[in-house]
């Protein structure tokens, strides 16, 4: 039986046939020999190839059907489950070198649960997108260098600026943001300009690594600044020529607090003190499921000391690669100067699109389903953690992307983020975000995963952590 020859079962082992046969099923399904929608053979077929009994096959294929691996049909078919997409592993391209290549990439992943920080891109509606792509593409001269434009096409600017007024409270002139290639150019941008080798920056801490990475090439000495539950901690340590400092005030990364309103004035008095810039990175304040979000750090700034940044990455699509930042009068001249050296100019089909898409109102409608459907999800996945009894805590929900879930005992968060790795679930302990912290828990995310991956991804997180918990007792 071609695919299930290695199956392997051991009679003497203590663990009974049909759990031998569910686990050796599951890692077929997880490393991706048996790939979504694909039939298995029939029970009768494969117990006969086994030596082993029926009821043994119906039992470990009804166990994984209703861990969400594989799916039931009429006449005890099973098939694999669409949720096992998530394992999908791409196969090697065999292309000889010089060979051109006909078809898609073939390298592209699939984020397995439960990756943090990703939307969902099947409830992103393409041929919506597509009809304003066509539409913006009358304009034939959106396809020629427009240098003009290197901090972006003036009509998006105009309408990031409306939609960030309304939704945020920003206060800017137009001409105050630039577009940039996602809020990762706009970082690494903040570190070209602001910082140096004889220079430090705050980096709140817990944190977030891509600032880190931005900044670390400047040479900077990067300062990690406590974290609470009201954010930032203050005062900040000293240090010599602090000249920048990061927040993620509406939901911190990663663990997920709201900055005080105490905690805001607090610091942007501090900024304008020791003449310090705040970068607010505001990267998923879209998504508050039971509330408003509060007002932006740079609504609050009456002396323009907040570098305010954002991105299409999360609202719509990350491969769109679109961010803004909206930038302090006094730097806008250096910002242009930098961006026209970078890029001349960005994407301005995708740019015109976009525009036409948040002018039109689908941005808006988007957004409503997204919050709707990933407060279900988050929803789902806490209800699911309490059912199992699983040894986390969840000190702040209904809002964000991500949960940052700590451990209640003692226990090596690292170790057994990579367990949950071996077993395809993606949740990055707590403790790799810190430099100088103490947190042992593991992050998820929660977005980008249906129902069902939901569900599978909680049973083999209950199946590590229990067998972690085993191995700490020494069993
Ligand atoms: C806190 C934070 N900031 C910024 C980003 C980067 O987003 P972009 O795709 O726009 O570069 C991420 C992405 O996960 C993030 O988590």
């Amino acid at each position: 039986m071609k695919g299930f020859e290695h199956l392997d079962l051991d009679r003497d082992h203590r663990r009974t046939l049909q759990t031998q046969l569910t686990e050796q099923l599951k890692v077929m399904v997880q490393q991706g020999e048996l790939r979504p929608a694909e039939r298995l053979p029939s029970t009768r077929a494969l117990a006969d190839e086994l030596r082993i009994s029926r009821n043994t096959v119906v039992a470990a294929y009804e166990q994984l059907e209703s861990e969400g691996y594989l799916q039931a049909h009429e006449r005890s078919a099973f098939t694999v489950g669409a949720a096992a997409r998530a394992f999908a592993r791409p196969r090697q391209g065999d292309a000889k070198p010089g060979q051109r290549v006909v078809g898609p990439p073939r390298t592209l992943i699939a984020p397995r649960p439960f990756r943090p920080a990703q939307p969902d891109i099947h409830l992103f509606s393409l041929k919506t997108w597509n009809r304003h792509r066509t539409r913006v593409l009358r304009e034939a001269l959106l396809l020629q260098y427009q240098s003009r434009f290197s901090m972006g096409l003036d009509v998006l600017r105009q309408n990031v600026g409306a939609y960030l007024q309304e939704s945020r409270g920003i206060r800017c002139y137009w001409d105050e943001i630039v577009i940039t290639g996602g809020s990762q150019q706009a970082l690494f941008m903040v570190g070209q300009l602001l910082l140096d080798s004889g220079s430090s920056v705050y980096m709140e801490d817990p944190g977030f690594p891509g600032a880190i990475r931005a900044w670390q090439q400047t040479g900077a000495t990067i300062v990690p600044a406590p974290v609470d539950e009201e954010g930032i901690c203050l005062p900040l340590p000293m240090a010599e020529q602090a000249k920048v400092v990061y927040a993620t005030p509406s939901h911190q990364f990663p663990l997920g607090v709201c900055m005080s309103l105490a905690r805001r004035l607090e610091l942007l008095r501090v900024a304008r003190e020791r003449e310090l810039w705040v970068v607010e990175d505001d990267y998923d304040s879209e998504f508050r499921y039971n509330s408003a979000p509060q007002p932006s750090l740079q609504s609050l700034d009456e002396h323009r000391r907040v570098i305010y940044v954002g991105s299409f990455s999360k609202t719509l699509f990350p491969g769109l690669r679109l961010g803004y930042m909206v930038l302090p009068p006094q730097l806008v001249e250096r910002f242009a100067r930098l961006k026209a050296t970078l890029e001349d100019h960005g994407p301005l089909i995708d740019q015109a699109t976009l525009a036409s898409f948040l002018e039109s109102g689908a941005f808006d409608s988007h957004l409503r389903r997204c919050r709707r459907i990933y407060r279900e999800r988050q929803q789902l996945f806490l209800d699911l953690v309490s059912r199992k009894g699983l040894p986390l805590r969840f000190p702040v929900t209904g809002r964000g992307m991500n949960l940052a879930g700590h451990f209640v005992m003692e226990t090596d968060d690292a170790r057994v983020g990579a367990a949950l790795e071996r077993e395809g679930v993606d949740t990055p302990a707590l403790s790799s975000y810190c430099s100088q912290a103490r947190c042992s828990g593991l992050l998820f995310g929660l977005t980008a995963f249906t129902d069902a991956e939901i569900r599978m991804g909680i049973e083999m997180l209950a199946n590590t952590l229990v067998r972690s918990v085993e191995h700490k007792r020494g069993r």
